[in-house]
């Protein structure tokens, strides 16, 4: 049906969504560095070595392909790696994301959809979050990501850009045909962490604070498969292609779990020992992030469908048993 550039297509979240572009008739035209992602998970093709930050090199891409439209996944996603190196992920996140929308406005590209994030809420003051509560980033990465919300709304009012920002909360799971997983290095998602407790490979899983005010004392998210996020970037395209106005909606289930809930249910389909130790909090971590999910299934008509623990914890499982050989 159509090309469409999906950078950061090497990546966790993108090349599930590749996948599911392909399946849709789509044809994913891959852009990535391969800093943090794998060649092997471009399994739809084709792909195009290049930075982010290369406006040459995008320009070229999307002259050859001339993609209909875009998927913005390519960026640093370490929260504490943000911290520390605030530089990088202005150059990588904020620079790279004006370098890719002058390349599309110029080509006439006319819709981009925009890996977004629950950071941008910063510590919410209750949960379920809406899409209107503040935003209030704590961290150079939420910062940084609040900022290209901002300049896509810019670029929609100066060019008629169309844009999707999509906020995801925690994103888990892996393809159940067993094609692709999660594989970030360094891994600090907590749904891996406990697994590669379960695999031996870590001697135990930390849980970080244990006096929140949940049910269980330990800090409660909101975990989307990511093959439902996949399928929430197809159907905001096709949202794009039919409507003008601007899409900025959260992605999750509206349900949280909290750590020892995760650790539990890891055990339970694991049926291996996981040994978890208490730890302190960590500072920046919000006891409760859930996600409002309205906006999502109002505009898109977008619902998780295999967000359940069980099923993201089961995927996930299939796909680390499988990378450890065994
Ligand atoms: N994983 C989550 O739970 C989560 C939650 C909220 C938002 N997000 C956002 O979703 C997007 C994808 O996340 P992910 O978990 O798939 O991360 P990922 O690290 O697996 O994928 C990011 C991809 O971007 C590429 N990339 C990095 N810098 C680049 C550059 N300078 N030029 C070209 N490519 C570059 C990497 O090589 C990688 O393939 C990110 O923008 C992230 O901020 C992720």
């Amino acid at each position: 049906m159509a090309n469409i550039l999906v950078t950061g297509g090497a990546g966790y979240i993108g090349s599930h969504t590749s996948k599911q572009l392909a399946a849709s008739g789509h044809t994913p035209i891959v852009y990535d560095n391969l800093a943090n992602g794998h060649r092997d998970a471009v399994r739809w093709e084709p792909f195009e070595a290049g930075d982010i930050t290369d406006g040459a090199r995008l320009r070229e891409v999307i002259g050859l392909h001339k993609p209909q439209a875009a998927i913005h996944f390519a960026g640093l996603i370490e929260v504490g790696i943000s911290v520390v190196d605030p530089a990088a992920f202005y150059d990588t996140n904020v620079n790279g994301s004006l370098t890719l929308l002058r390349a599309l406005v110029d080509a006439g590209v006319g819709s981009v959809v925009f890996s977004s994030t629950a950071a941008v809420y910063g510590q919410p003051q209750s949960v379920p979050i809406p899409e209107d509560a503040p935003s209030a980033p704590i961290n150079p990465y939420g910062e940084t990501k609040r900022a290209v919300e901002a300049m896509l709304g810019y670029f929609a009012a100066a060019h008629g850009l169309r844009y999707a920002a999509l906020r995801y909360f925690n994103a888990a799971g892996a393809d159940p045909e067993g094609d692709l997983g999660e594989r970030h290095d360094p891994e600090s998602h907590l749904i891996p962490l406990v697994l590669f407790a379960a695999l031996g490979q870590r001697p135990h899983i930390d849980v970080y604070g244990t006096d929140y005010p949940t049910p269980d004392g330990t800090a409660v998210r909101d975990y989307a498969h990511v093959c439902d996020l996949s399928s929430a970037h197809v159907a905001a395209l096709d949202y794009l292609a039919a409507s003008p106005e601007p899409l900025i909606a959260n992605l999750g289930t509206g349900a949280g779990y909290s750590v020892r809930q995760v650790v539990e249910t890891c055990r339970r389909i694991t049926q291996r020992n996981i040994p978890s130790q208490d730890a302190p909090r960590r500072a920046g971590d919000s006891p409760e992030l859930v996600a409002a999910v309205d906006r999502a299934r109002e505009r898109i008509g977008w619902r998780a469908q295999m967000s359940d623990l069980d099923t993201i914890v089961a995927t996930a499982w299939a796909w680390h048993r499988a990378q450890a050989g065994e």
